[in-house]
């Protein structure tokens, strides 16, 4: 049986060139070194709709649900948009939500990270979101991540000094997350 750390990572922008989309590619390649790392696609997952959920989770809902569920931790990397949580990534957490008092997020440790154009590394965004995944996991990581500055991408990649700071941003949510990884850990 594999005890590593299960992990999954979010990523909520769905542009080819996103920044966001980026620096989940480089988490889950950073983080595939210490553990098992899944990587949903909320591109299909639909708005989230109480009669849609009354009627069995669609499946895109199920596979995200599922890695959710699998994984000990769960970083969201996220753009702002209008000083606050975009509707996909808000979207996704509304389902992961539930139901109410139950959803799969509980017990899971969550980080939050935004990468972005504006000096203050989307700190509305990372605010807003440390709210909400607050009121459905106590094991939320305190220390968000901003990374400034970051206009576009490099062939394909992130700046090396945007990549840096995520590693050592991950390196630090790994270690406060560690009590709840398997024992072996
Ligand atoms: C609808 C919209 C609203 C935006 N609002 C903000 C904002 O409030 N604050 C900010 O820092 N950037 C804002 N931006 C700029 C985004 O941060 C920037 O486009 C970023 O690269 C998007 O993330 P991505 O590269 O992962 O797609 C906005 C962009 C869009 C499209």
């Amino acid at each position: 049986m594999d005890d590593r750390p299960r992990f999954t990572v979010l990523a909520g922008s769905l542009r080819t060139d996103s920044l966001n989309r980026a620096a989940a590619d480089f988490a889950a390649a950073h983080l595939s070194v210490k553990g098992k790392v899944e990587c949903p696609d909320l591109a299909p997952v639909p708005l989230f709709n109480e009669d849609l959920e009354l009627s069995g989770d669609p499946s895109p809902v199920q596979n995200l649900k599922q890695a959710v569920v699998s994984s000990q931790a769960i970083l969201i990397f996220t753009p702002e948009y209008n000083s606050g949580v975009p509707a996909l990534t808000k979207n996704a957490i509304d389902w992961l939500s539930r139901p109410y008092g139950a959803g799969c997020l509980i017990d899971r440790v969550v980080g939050i990270a935004c990468v972005g154009p504006s000096s203050r590394g989307g700190e509305n965004v990372r605010e807003h979101l440390l709210q909400t995944c607050t009121g459905l996991t106590e094991r939320v990581y305190p220390l968000t991540l901003g990374v400034p500055n970051v206009f576009e991408l490099e062939s394909g990649r992130l700046p090396a000094i945007a990549e840096a700071s995520i590693k050592a941003w991950l390196d630090e949510f790994f270690t406060f997350s560690r009590k709840w990884f398997p024992e072996t850990n």
